[in-house]
């Protein structure tokens, strides 16, 4: 049984059986974003992170959406990434181009990887500095409310902490208001040093989808979706809160604390 539905202002919530229907469910709304995109704007601009996310994204790679994407028009960027050369395994960059971008004509031009030989704070600024210059170009739009970018879509998945992106909760990052993307030091997920996008620009996306899988997620996708009142402790994933469209995909056991899991 597949469930989907409106969940209070917190955003649509997607709730499916197994992880093979969840992933076709987001290479459907991945490529209906990427063909409306493409006709509204002739370009896609994405936003990935690291995680299983980028494996639940698999079927893109297959018929029929390896041939029916415009993958000429996609530009990839990183929500988050870690400081570490590319070929590191614990490259986001790396994740990404051996499990999706080195199976489909991505342009590689169009492939917004950050500086991987300089500091944590450098690679923060001049990535903000190249999306800076896109958004000049419009390949990137730009927030009617701000001068914030525009992505067309941000792909998020979620820690058992709640954060989400390089946002870790508690820490100074969560308030950075004035920086695209930012920097630290001491992600208490290794590996330390990441830059990632700061929530003025998770917030002013098109779209944000947030992709969750398995029980030890369950109590922070509660407290991300759920109307848990005023002691609600800041969890980075529920100040995820886009003028755009928010989409939550979960499979049973992360949406299994949900306080009505049936209806979502
Ligand atoms: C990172 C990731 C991170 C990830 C979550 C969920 O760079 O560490 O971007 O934010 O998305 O930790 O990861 P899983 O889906 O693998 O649990």
């Amino acid at each position: 049984m597949s469930l989907s539905g409106a969940h209070n202002d917190r955003g649509e919530v997607k709730v499916r059986d197994s992880l093979d229907d969840l992933s076709t469910e987001l290479a459907d709304y991945i490529a209906e974003l990427s063909e409306a995109s493409v006709k509204e704007r002739g370009v896609f601009a994405i936003a990935l992170s690291g995680g299983s996310l980028v494996s639940l994204m698999g079927k893109l790679c297959e018929a029929p959406y390896n041939k029916t994407v415009d993958w000429s028009k996609w530009y990839i960027f990183w929500a988050d990434e870690r400081v570490v050369a590319k070929n590191h395994t614990d490259s986001n960059y790396k994740l990404a181009k051996d499990g999706l971008l080195s199976k489909v004509p991505i342009v590689p031009s169009h492939v917004h990887s950050i500086n991987d030989s300089v500091s944590a704070e450098e690679a923060a600024d001049e990535y903000e500095f190249a999306i800076r210059q896109l958004v000049k170009t419009r390949v990137v739009s730009v927030s009617d409310n701000s001068d914030c970018p525009k992505f067309d879509l941000i792909l998020l998945g979620m820690g058992p902490d709640g954060h989400v992106a390089s946002l870790f909760p508690n820490h100074s990052v969560l308030n950075e208001k004035d920086e695209w993307v930012t920097f630290i030091t001491d992600s208490p997920k290794p590996p330390p040093e990441r830059i990632t996008f700061t929530l003025p620009v998770i917030n002013s996306a098109s779209n944000v989808a947030v992709v969750v899988t398995g029980d030890s997620k369950a109590e922070a996708v509660h407290l991300a979706i759920d109307d848990v009142g005023p002691d609600c402790p800041s969890l980075p994933a529920r100040m995820v809160q886009p003028n755009g469209k928010l989409v939550w995909f979960l499979d049973k056991p992360a949406a299994s604390k949900l306080d009505h899991p049936q209806q979502s």
